[in-house]
């Protein structure tokens, strides 16, 4: 009987790679410093990694100062960039510590928001509803071979085609760990609430989204109306903000499946706690932020971020006035459901909501 054998053999080297850990070990003095002497591929100035560039700059401004930073950008500049960014992994990394007690592993699957730029030494966290789009378009001219110039002549929707760019869950276990330590981690976040509205705005109100309509409009519909028509439990596209609520604090929704991207908490799509984040940028201070990601990458003359349009933006005062609508029992639950982005990256209790 060889049959047996070969399907366990088979099942086991499926469960190996399934349960592959990647441990990751990351020292936080200087990381660049350890392996950086290994890479010359770097396009960036200077010929240093974006990482080298961020730590050496960071430290030392003494011994750095006549030698390098004028090289790369106004000090100024630099260095309020930094004061900024310095502080917001301080931030992050202080509010883990406090909160997340257990630390795991991370698995193949927790670094499918990962893209890698091989090329300048990136990785950068997706946040959908984050300005997620134009980043993408960046990273396609960034790693394109020069098939693309201008970020924003590339399609939205070819910038969402995966196999586009790579993701950090592709690569082997030692490539992974090799581009955790040596590359340039960022991501970019948005508050909390505006980047739920605008998740509802876009993916509820919008006639054309009728795959988001099917495949959550009509659940929602089903779940938290009462006596909803047979046209809205057909076409789920007449979802209210209430009832996208209802459907995010019920907790049989992440018991069935894990929050679809788009309102899924930053927290769990690029774990900060866990993966060591170089720079968080925000999508409040978006232009600045990217300029500094751009200039740390050494490609600043080379490709400019995209500036987005103003004018269909989820702003704060939308955001208060869908809320005005939620009962502070639910103000609360959605409150507390997503906390950790919150705390993590220093956004307020919004004062449009009224539990306390
Ligand atoms: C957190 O936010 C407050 C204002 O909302 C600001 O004054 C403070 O500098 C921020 N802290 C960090 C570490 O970004």
């Amino acid at each position: 009987m060889r049959k047996p054998k070969i399907c366990r053999l088979v099942l086991a080297t499926c469960f190996g790679s399934f349960v592959l850990v990647i441990f990751y070990f990351q020292s936080n003095s200087n990381p660049a410093a350890e392996q950086g002497n290994l890479w010359n591929g770097w396009q960036g100035k200077a010929g240093r990694s974006p990482l080298q560039t961020l730590y050496d700059s960071d430290q030392g401004c003494e011994e750095n100062h006549s030698r390098n930073q004028n090289l790369l950008f106004h000090a100024f500049e630099l260095s309020a960039a930094q004061v900024t960014h310095q502080s917001r992994r301080d931030l992050l990394e202080r509010t883990c510590q406090t909160y997340t007690r257990k630390r795991r592993v991370l698995t193949p699957d927790d670094l499918k928001h990962l893209i890698v730029d091989d090329r300048h030494g990136l990785l950068y966290c997706y946040v959908p509803k984050v300005a997620c789009t134009n980043w993408k378009r960046v990273l396609m001219v960034l790693t394109g071979d020069g098939k693309y110039r201008d970020p924003l002549k590339i399609p939205a929707n070819e910038a969402h085609v995966p196999s586009n760019l790579r993701t950090l869950s592709e690569y082997s276990t030692s490539e992974i760990n090799h581009r955790l330590r040596n590359y340039l981690k960022f991501a970019f976040v948005r508050e909390p609430f505006e980047r739920l509205v605008s998740a509802y705005r876009n993916k509820f109100t919008r006639k054309y989204n009728t795959a988001f309509h099917k495949r959550y409009g009509t659940k929602i519909v089903k779940r938290h109306r009462p006596d909803p028509s047979d046209e809205a439990l057909e076409h789920g596209d007449d979802v209210s903000f209430e009832e996208f609520v209802y459907y995010l604090v019920d907790p049989h929704t992440q018991r069935e499946e894990p929050f679809n991207e788009h309102w899924e908490r930053v927290h769990s799509l690029c774990h900060p706690c866990i993966i060591h984040y170089d720079v968080v940028g925000k999508y409040e201070t978006l232009d600045e932020d990217a300029r500094y990601i751009l200039q740390l990458a050494g490609v600043s003359d080379r490709v400019h971020f995209p500036s987005s349009s103003k004018s269909t933006r989820t702003t704060d005062d939308m955001t208060a006035q869908f809320f005005h609508k939620i009962n502070p029992f639910y103000q609360k639950k959605l409150y507390n459901l997503y906390k950790m982005d919150f705390l993590l990256f220093n956004y307020s209790l919004p004062t449009y909501l009224n539990f306390r």
